[in-house]
């Protein structure tokens, strides 16, 4: 496991847009492996401000993204395929097309879960996936005790985790209570995993991240042991608490 400590969020967003930058350089048709929420944000913003630029193209690159709440219009300013559009799909050439999320409006989720790790199969595996943390250790919308065997499939979401994402609805109870997720094994196969992570609120999850050192589904991210080739990229106040 490969730490980048860096001085603050932009720092972090700047060395992170570096490196999916090299990757679609070296692998035109890479395929992206995406997180939503505030971390990876900023990287983003540096991947368009990248593409205006310097014209790095995204026609032959495929993204598919981590997760979906559940029963929340894809219009939904808060659906995660949304929050993909306005941050990152919008302003670069990557096409309509290849870019997936799982769909949470289908009227049969289970089905949705088998067709989303299909898809996943059929792109030929996600060569770089971006992740942030949850306070709880969360990746994806993988909750402590989630079985590190499980491919793509429903959460129910715990109470922080919706106080947590709060922040963008009007009230919790306009929260949804559930979602899809790529499943620990899902992160796994990824060809390279990169965890992003800023600001104090996450000091105490990547302290016991990087204590650990071992696999605990007690502490979802820690599966990251498991895997061969995982870059993490956290500014010094989510460092704080580490020994
Ligand atoms: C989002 C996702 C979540 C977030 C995590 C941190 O697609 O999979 O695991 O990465 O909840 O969220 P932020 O970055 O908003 O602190």
């Amino acid at each position: 496991m490969e730490l980048i400590q860096t001085q603050d969020y932009a720092e972090m967003s700047r060395v992170a847009a570096e490196i999916l930058i090299k990757e679609i350089k070296t692998n035109p048709q890479a395929v992206l492996g995406l997180a939503t929420g505030s971390t990876p944000a900023g990287t983003y913003e540096a991947l368009i401000r990248d593409h205006e630029q310097h014209g790095t193209s995204y026609k032959q690159v495929h993204t598919v993204n981590l997760d979906e709440y559940i029963g929340l219009d894809q219009s939904d300013p808060n659906s995660y395929k949304s929050f993909m559009k306005a941050h990152l799909f919008n302003a670069i050439d990557l096409p309509e097309t290849h870019a997936f999320l799982p769909n949470g409006e289908a009227t049969d989720i289970q089905e949705e879960c088998r067709r989303y790790d299909e898809k996943i199969r059929q792109l030929g595996g996600v060569d770089l996936q971006v992740l942030g943390i949850g306070q709880n250790g969360h990746i994806g919308f993988n909750e402590p005790g989630s079985s590190f065997s499980m491919t793509t499939h429903v959460v129910e979401l715990t109470h922080n985790t919706r106080k947590a994402n709060a922040r963008f609805f009007k009230q919790l109870k306009d929260v949804p209570t559930h979602a899809i997720t790529m499943g620990i094994k899902n992160i796994l196969e990824s060809r390279r995993v990169l965890l992003l992570a800023s600001g104090s609120s996450k000091a105490e999850a990547m302290a016991r991240l990087l204590n650990a050192e071992q696999p605990d589904e007690a502490f979802p991210a820690s599966a990251l042991y498991l895997h061969p080739h995982v870059t993490i990229i956290a500014d010094k106040e989510a460092l704080a608490l580490v020994e």
